[in-house]
């Protein structure tokens, strides 16, 4: 019993002292396992007398209890701790000026794109995407300009061989889409993205450069259709109000085709330098699509019909922005680039 009560103090007094939480678990180890003194006083009850052994049980569950709780507690203080020490060495001082982070700012041109997308994805267009690099069957020959089509030459192309271009205009897109759509309309896409031409650059020439091309096509689609939708095009690009115009034009994948005006937004259609005082801006170009490409692309030019769209986003972006020359899109001037801050523009 001695023993037991020494082997008590002992532990008590060690765990008081005891400095961190991996001591107090040598501790526990030490005084509460299998190999531990306690244990090691049991084995005298083997040869003890029955009550003798019965009194000796229970003094040394008590002072396997009292150490236990010494245990517990002193582990309770020393996590704490522990915790106020990291606390301490961590402190953040947040008095410390911070670091200047610079914020970057969105192209102009993809700020026009993305009003572009939202605009048509509010009428239920989906976004089509193409290869850049492209078939001159999907940039052509499905378009209704064969080989030898006089109508090539209004688009100078990059070739990378006899039969790869650079796309010369998003229009392939809509080739692509019509033939995965296998015949089975009704199809409402946009497609933007980067085009490429044999131009001299210049203020308004660009050999790369960039288009919205847009596609319906259904069972009852009309050139109203098309005007409709252009006017809410140019309301919310340009500004309600505005006024659209349809000019007779020719592109072999639409039929009949139409060069599009609108009236001019800064002057109100009176003349001014933006629309050379014509009162008007050429904007896109547009019409029905041509049956052929439709005959063409698996679907039945009897029962659909539907228009189509090609709209230069420089040139949206240079009007609404008052951009003098299409270089600035390209040369990463951040004197340029830093204008477009403006969350309201
Ligand atoms: N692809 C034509 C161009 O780049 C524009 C266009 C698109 C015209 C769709 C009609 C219909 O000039």
């Amino acid at each position: 019993m001695n023993e037991l009560l020494k082997i008590k103090e002992d532990a008590l007094s060690q765990i008081e002292a005891c400095p961190d939480l991996k001591v107090l678990n040598d501790l526990r180890v030490h005084f509460l396992g299998k190999k531990g003194p306690i244990q090691e006083a049991m084995k005298s009850m083997k040869t003890m007398a029955p009550e003798e052994r019965a009194a000796f049980g229970q003094v040394s569950n008590e002072v396997k209890q009292a150490i236990t709780a010494a245990i517990d507690e002193a582990k309770v203080k020393l996590e704490a701790a522990a915790i106020n020490q990291k606390l301490a060495e961590e402190v953040i001082d947040i008095t410390l000026p911070s670091f200047h982070v610079h914020e970057g700012t969105k192209h102009p041109l993809t700020m026009i794109e993305e009003e572009m997308e939202e605009l048509f994805l509010g009428m239920g267009y989906q976004i089509a995407e193409g290869p850049e690099v492209e078939l001159d069957h999907f940039n052509f020959e499905l378009l209704n300009l064969p080989k030898d089509h006089p109508a090539r030459d209004m688009q100078d192309t990059f070739y990378i061989d006899e039969n790869t271009v650079m796309r010369t205009h998003t229009s392939p897109v809509q080739a692509r889409t019509l033939l995965s759509a296998k015949g089975k309309g009704p199809i409402k896409i946009i497609c933007p993205g980067k085009t490429y031409r044999k131009d001299d650059d210049d203020a308004t020439h660009s050999h790369q450069f960039t288009q919205c091309e847009g596609l319906v096509i259904d069972e009852n689609i009309t050139m109203a259709d098309l005007k409709g939708t252009l006017q809410v095009f140019a309301d919310k690009i340009f500004g309600e109000g505005r006024e659209i115009r349809f000019r007779p034009s020719f592109f072999p994948f639409t039929e009949p085709s139409v060069e599009v005006d609108i009236s001019c937004f800064s002057c109100g259609g009176k003349g001014c330098s933006i629309c050379k005082q014509t009162g008007w801006i050429e904007i896109l170009g547009a019409g029905m699509v041509n049956p052929k490409v439709l005959d063409m692309c698996g679907f039945d030019s009897k029962k659909y019909q539907g228009f189509a769209f090609g709209i230069g986003l420089e040139r949206v972006a240079m009007l609404k922005y008052g951009i003098d020359d299409i270089r600035h899109f390209y040369s990463s001037d951040l004197r340029f680039l830093n204008q477009f801050n403006r969350k309201d523009s």
